[in-house]
């Protein structure tokens, strides 16, 4: 086995629900959750629970928290770090512009002190694994990257995760991943890459290094089998168990049962008001398995409920059979 596989933290989209489907394909060495607002969490904000929902892998998650309160940050990571978890993250990475604005994400890449005196006390309230995931920064500049991971390093924090994409870039410029063996080659704690893997194969190619792990968002809800399968190339032998059958991963995965599957799932461990939303985000993703995915994803967005979805797609599977079945191999290896 290589490096850890890690789920990455994508709000409407690594939500407990979506965790569950994955470890049906035996999950991954650890998932962080959706990024949880250290003020509403703080208010008792109506959905924090289901943000902070540890399920079904306490031992495997990660809570990450984004703010740009420190004594906030603080608070809230004191309080989640009694949770038998496997760590707490602080966001330094978003650059949404609602969470930039309040000084949270990559803001605080922007201000070392500040960002050093938050990090410090955030500390103090975490006996637990401490970890920051973060971007390059305002530019390609890796002397003013390492000075300030080294910073992240001296205060405590025992574990980054780089997005190697600059503050301002949106996903479509790629990911530098250079960018993750330079800095890991100037620190003592371990660096995770982060960016534009796509398939199981390309995750094999980034485990090779130099890094310390791999993290997946977006091609983990198109393929929720990604850490498996490629662990299953890398040559384990103990790669788990899928849909219903302890073992091997299938050698074709049935992607109605997975639709079904994750809606039952949706509607099980997330709260009526985001079954839709998630729903057509998750299949955003997860429907680009498809010949047909434009068309089929126009007609699941039409559908108001997730009766209707599952509707939908049961329709296209009886009429398009061939499109049942997927073989694992044949994947999309484009950009994700
Ligand atoms: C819908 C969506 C939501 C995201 N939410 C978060 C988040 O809550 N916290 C975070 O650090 N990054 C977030 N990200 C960024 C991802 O964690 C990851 O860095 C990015 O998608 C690049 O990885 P990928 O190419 O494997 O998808 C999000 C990305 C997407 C697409």
């Amino acid at each position: 086995m290589s490096v850890p596989f890690i789920l990455a933290p994508m709000a409407t989209l690594s939500h407990r629900a979506y965790r569950e489907l994955a470890e049906d394909f035996g999950g991954c060495d650890m998932s962080f959750a959706e990024m949880i607002g250290a003020a509403p969490f703080l208010n008792g904000g109506r959905f924090e629970t289901w943000y902070a929902d540890p399920l079904p892998r306490p031992d495997r998650l990660v809570y990450q928290l984004v703010g740009g309160d420190a004594q906030l940050l603080a608070r809230a990571a004191a309080i989640l770090d009694g949770r038998g978890t496997a760590g707490i993250d602080i966001n330094m990475g978003c650059s949404a512009p609602d969470i930039v604005r309040t000084g949270g994400g990559v803001r605080w890449m922007a201000d070392e002190a500040a960002a050093r005196s938050m990090i410090g006390g955030v500390r103090s309230a975490v006996k637990g694994r401490l970890s920051v995931k973060l971007r390059l920064g305002a530019d390609e500049n890796l002397a003013r990257l390492v000075r300030f991971c080294l910073m992240l390093q001296e205060e405590g924090v025992e574990a980054l995760t780089l997005h190697p994409r600059t503050a301002s870039e949106k996903l479509k410029k790629s990911a530098r991943w250079p960018f993750v063996g330079a800095l890991r080659a100037e620190l003592k704690i371990p660096v995770t890459g982060n960016g534009d893997v796509a398939s199981a194969s390309m995750l094999v190619e980034r485990a090779k290094g130099p890094c310390d792990g791999v993290m997946i968002g977006r091609a983990a809800i198109r393929e929720p089998w990604i850490f498996s399968a490629a662990r299953e190339l890398e040559g384990a032998t103990d790669a788990p168990g899928a849909l219903g059958a302890p073992g091997k991963l299938p050698q074709e995965i049935d992607l109605e049962a997975v639709c079904l599957r994750f809606l039952d799932l949706l509607a099980r461990h997330q709260p009526p008001e985001f079954w839709e939303t998630r729903a057509r985000r998750f299949f955003f993703y997860f429907l680009d398995n498809l010949k047909w995915s434009h068309h089929v994803k126009t007609l699941v967005n039409r559908e108001p409920g997730l009766g209707g979805m599952g509707a939908v797609l049961r329709a296209h599977f009886r009429e398009n059979p061939e499109e049942r079945w997927l073989k694992i191999g044949t994947l999309p290896t484009t950009n994700p």
